[in-house]
């Protein structure tokens, strides 16, 4: 499998930002892992599925055709204009905290990172703990929750607040930083910054 890096941490802590910056400064694809939570979640709330119906949506997340790039489908349809709607946001950590959800959309991120050219910065909630666990480099990004609340400005601070206490709690593979992650504050820091300790940290591990 080509190189992976892990970047896990809560909504609004810069994921999305730093794994695109380093993606384009390693020359590695990117996969944004939230994306694809929340494509299954358009495409459930678009069937009037029920989002605590695990073995509706288990079976869903697994049949359902997915393409990310370079814009986001599902089963030929474009949804990347709905994947950050207040209704997804209200029920993608629900979807997402199904096992059958999980293990469907974890089979599709190791094999989308294995066909990548040269390699992958990948971004989620369980990428370094349970998706890559071989990655070259795990990090985990916080900040404090009132900047978080202020990057995701379109998104209302209970709901920012809600999906956390969602993911981070649920049984299966809740957010959590690896043992061995590389762990970045990023509150008043950026995204350049961020991206240079990331790289610093990667030095230091695959030269030891
Ligand atoms: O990164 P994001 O805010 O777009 O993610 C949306 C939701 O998807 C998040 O609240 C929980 C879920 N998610 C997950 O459970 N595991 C991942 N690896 C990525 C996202």
């Amino acid at each position: 499998m080509s190189a992976v890096v892990a970047i896990d941490g809560p909504a609004g802590s810069g994921k999305s930002s730093v794994a695109r910056a380093l993606a384009d400064a390693l020359g590695y694809s990117f996969l944004d892992t939230g994306a694809m939570y929340r494509a299954v979640t358009v495409e459930a709330l678009a069937r009037g599925l029920d989002p605590h119906d695990g073995a509706a949506l288990g079976e869903l997340a697994g049949s359902l055709e997915l393409v990310l790039t370079p814009r986001v489908l599902v089963n030929g349809r474009d949804v990347e204009d709905e994947l950050r709607s207040e209704a997804v946001n209200a029920a993608v950590s629900l979807v997402a905290a199904h096992r059958a959800v999980r293990a469907a959309m974890v089979e599709r991120q190791r094999e989308w990172a294995a066909r990548q050219p040269v390699g992958t910065v990948a971004e989620g909630r369980d990428t370094a703990t349970v998706v890559f666990p071989h990655a070259a480099l795990k990090v985990f990004l916080t900040a404090s929750l009132e900047e978080r609340q202020r990057r995701r400005g379109d998104e209302s601070a209970a709901s920012v607040a809600r999906r956390d206490a969602v993911d981070t709690s649920r049984e299966a593979s809740p957010l959590r930083p690896a043992p061995e992650a590389c762990v970045v504050d990023t509150t008043g820091v950026a995204v350049d910054d961020v991206v240079k300790e990331i790289v610093a940290c990667l030095a230091t591990r695959t030269s030891s």
